[in-house]
């Protein structure tokens, strides 16, 4: 009886006949014999067909393949040096479950716009398979990182009536007879979740009607969001980049091979440790107006020029601090020694792949955040449960969120957030 397997079942396997299911990525061969590239979602392994041994038919029916074929292909393992991913199949029968006939994606180089276009097969390739296996780990880790660390995993809703990150970027729908939002962000939801659960996160995508047409952002995009009672500012810097660090070192750990596909140096990621840097607002300012950017003042918020120049100064991710009141969302709290900014931090990636977090202590006094409420013109009905969390046993309380597909970006090293989530929603692309 022949067993089937995975690719990545193979090192189990090696001297036996087994059978797998996999696509043809390309072949090569002579007269004598033919080097099938398989891959089946788990891994790749080259089929090596020798027409000696399979005979006539089979060797026609193998040198005959078509790229993205589906196939059950029979063989026993071999290890093999020579191979990155350690062992190839001496064929001994192919059978063709599906022929795919003028694949458009061929091993030639393709446009941008055409792989979009084809992003629902594109996914296919070596090079995406690698990025979404990156991504993956990354989640892995995530998880792995808040359930060590005593967080409990809440989800806040999708469908919502409260803008936390402002009125501007927010997609309307309609919910029966109410206006209703898709959510921006889940944190006001999870400082409720916070009251109740102590620490908690949560990961969920969030969607934001920005016009943007940069290389950092997508009109959906997942966010992992913790939230931490009784945690203060520099509470909240230490489980960030303890966190980051983690998953780092995660994707290190575990994502060699594709590491490797995707090319990345891994010596940058290797220093990725806590602690991180921290620098304000106030000495960043200071520190740009030095490398000669003087179209700044002090109020401006930092373009991602502005972000390069400052990470480009370390080879961690940096945490700018304190940033001026007026730039931030309604709910920061205010640093004690100075009102006119407040507690909050961006973490900036190293390697110009900007923000990755966004966070801050949230105000816990009801009669502020009252105030901010009104100073922001939101809607005082749609906060009211929000204004109700520091009517009951209010504590100070932080929290922040790391967006999933900037962070696989910079740790895959792939340039465009368009290659870090399956299916991306940008300005002006709906399909596939
Ligand atoms: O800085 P942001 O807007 O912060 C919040 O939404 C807070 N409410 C989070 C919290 O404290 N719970 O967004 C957080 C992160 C950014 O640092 C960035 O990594 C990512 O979300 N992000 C985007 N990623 C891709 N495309 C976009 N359009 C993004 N906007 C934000
Ligand atoms: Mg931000």
């Amino acid at each position: 009886l022949i067993v089937k397997i995975t690719i990545s079942e193979a090192s189990k396997h090696v001297g036996k006949e087994v059978t797998i299911g996999a696509w043809l990525v390309n072949k090569r061969s002579s007269g004598k014999i033919a080097f099938l590239q398989l891959r089946d979602g788990s891994g790749f392994i080259q089929g090596v067909v020798v027409k000696a041994e399979v005979g006539e038919d089979i060797f026609k029916k193998a040198k005959a393949l078509t790229q993205e074929s589906s196939l059950y292909v029979t063989g026993t393992v071999q290890e093999d040096e020579r191979s990155p991913f350690g062992y190839e199949l001496t064929v001994t029968d192919v059978e063709v479950i599906h022929e795919a006939v003028d694949y458009p994606i061929t091993p030639k180089e393709h446009g941008t716009e055409f792989l979009m276009d084809n992003r629902h097969l594109w996914l296919r390739s070596k090079r995406q398979h690698a990025v979404m296996k990156v991504r993956n780990e990354i989640i892995r880790a995530t998880y792995e990182f808040f359930n060590h660390n005593g967080f409990t995993k809440v989800d806040p809703p999708i469908l919502t009536g409260s803008a936390p990150e402002g009125t501007t970027e927010l997609f309307h729908t309609k919910y029966f007879d109410e206006d209703a939002f898709l959510s921006q962000s889940g944190q006001l939801y999870m400082e409720a979740a916070a009251m109740a659960l102590g620490k908690v996160f949560s990961f969920g995508p969030t969607f934001r009607a920005e016009k943007s047409k940069t290389r950092r952002h997508l009109i959906e995009f997942w966010m992992i969001e913790p939230e931490m009672a009784f945690y203060q500012f520099e509470d909240s810097l230490k489980v960030q980049e303890e966190y980051v660090s983690y998953v780092v070192q995660s994707v290190l750990e575990n994502c060699k091979l594709e590491l490797n596909v995707l090319g990345r140096d891994t010596s940058k990621l290797e220093q990725i440790k806590a602690p991180f840097p921290r620098i304000t607002y106030d000495d960043a300012l200071k520190f740009l107006h030095e490398k000669g950017f003087d179209d700044i003042q002090w109020g401006d918020d930092f373009g991602s020029p502005h972000e390069t120049a400052i990470a480009e100064s370390y080879d961690k991710p940096v945490f700018i601090t304190h940033y001026p009141t007026s730039l931030k969302p309604f709910y920061m709290q205010p640093d004690p020694t100075n009102a006119d900014v407040v507690l909050c931090a961006d973490l900036i990636a190293p390697e110009g792949y900007g923000e990755i977090i966004g966070g801050s202590e949230r105000i816990h006094d009801q009669e502020l955040l009252a105030q901010r409420v009104a100073e922001h013109e939101l809607d005082t009905e749609t906060y009211k449960w929000y204004l109700e969390l520091r009517k009951y046993g209010s504590v100070p309380h932080s929290g922040f969120g790391l967006g999933l597909e900037r962070t696989v970006a910079w740790i895959s090293g792939v340039e465009h957030v368009r290659e870090t989530i399956p299916f991306p929603r940008l300005l002006n692309r709906l399909y596939p």
